[in-house]
C-alpha cells in the first residue's frame, strides 16, 4: 500500500474542489461539508483517509471490494489485461476473452440451469434490465397484460428510475409519481420486527399470504 502525503493547501484545495465540483449519493452537499472525508488507500479491510488515518471499511466499499483493498493477485490481473486489451463492450456481434471466461465460470457456479449472463456495470442496471426483460419477454409471446412487478417493502433496488421506483422506501420514489405502472408492495421479511406484527411460529407465514394475494 502507498500513503500519498499532501500538504495542508493541497489538502484544503482538494476538498474544496470535491465539494465546487461534485454532487454526492445519498446526502446534500450541505451534509457532506460538515465533515468531509478523502480517502487515498486501502489494505486488506482498511482504508485511509487524506491525514493518514485509518479506518474500518466494513461495508466493502459498498460491497464493491469484497475481496479487501490492495490484493496483489487483483493488481496483477488488472495489470496483466491492460496490456491486452483494456476494454471493448459486448454488443452486436463481439466478445472479449476476460469476459467469456467470466461467464464460463459463473455458469459453473451458478445453481441450476442459471448458464447465460447478461453483463451490466452496477446493481441498478442489472435490476432494471431484469424488469426490461421480463416485459420484453411477455410482449414477445403475446402477453403483454402481465407488467405487474412484485417489490418488498423496506427493500433496496437502485438509484435508476425503475429501480429505485420498485424500492420498498418512499422516500426514494414519491418525488417520481405518477411513477410506472404495475408495482405492488409486499411485505418486508424481518420476523425480528414483523410488518404485520405477528409472532415467529404463531404468524402462519402471514406474510407470504400477503404476498401471494398480491398476484
Ligand atoms: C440489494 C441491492 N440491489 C441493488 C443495489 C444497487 O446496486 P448499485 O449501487 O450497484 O446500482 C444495491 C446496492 O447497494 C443493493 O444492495
Amino acid at each position: 500500500m502507498k500513503l500519498q502525503q499532501f500538504s495542508d493547501a493541497e489538502k484544503r484545495q482538494l476538498i474544496k474542489g470535491g465539494l465546487d465540483h461534485i454532487l454526492v449519493h445519498w446526502a446534500s452537499n450541505e451534509d457532506l461539508a460538515k465533515d468531509p472525508k478523502v480517502f487515498i488507500a486501502g489494505e486488506g479491510c482498511y482504508i485511509y483517509d487524506i491525514n493518514g488515518k485509518r479506518y474500518l471499511d466494513s461495508f466493502s466499499s459498498l460491497v464493491t471490494s469484497i475481496c479487501g483493498h490492495d490484493r496483489p493477485e487483483i493488481k496483477d490481473a488488472i495489470v496483466e489485461q491492460m496490456e491486452y486489451l483494456e476494454f471493448f463492450p459486448n454488443y452486436h456481434d463481439t466478445f472479449n476473452v476476460p469476459l467469456i471466461k467470466l461467464a464460463e465460470k459463473l455458469a459453473k457456479i451458478t445453481p441450476g440451469d442459471l448458464e447465460v449472463c447478461f453483463f451490466v456495470c452496477s446493481g441498478s442496471e442489472a435490476n432494471e434490465t431484469a424488469i426490461k426483460m421480463a416485459r420484453q419477454y411477455l410482449w414477445q409471446i403475446g402477453q403483454k397484460q402481465r407488467y405487474k412487478v412484485i417489490a418488498r417493502r423496506k427493500s433496496y433496488h437502485g438509484t435508476t428510475i425503475v429501480a429505485s421506483w420498485h424500492t420498498g422506501f418512499p422516500k426514494l420514489w414519491e418525488y417520481m409519481e405518477p411513477g410506472i405502472p404495475g408495482r405492488l408492495f409486499a411485505p418486508d421479511v424481518n420476523c425480528f420486527e414483523c410488518a404485520l406484527g405477528a409472532e415467529f411460529s404463531m404468524c402462519n407465514l402471514a406474510c407470504l399470504k400477503e404476498l401471494v394475494g398480491c398476484l
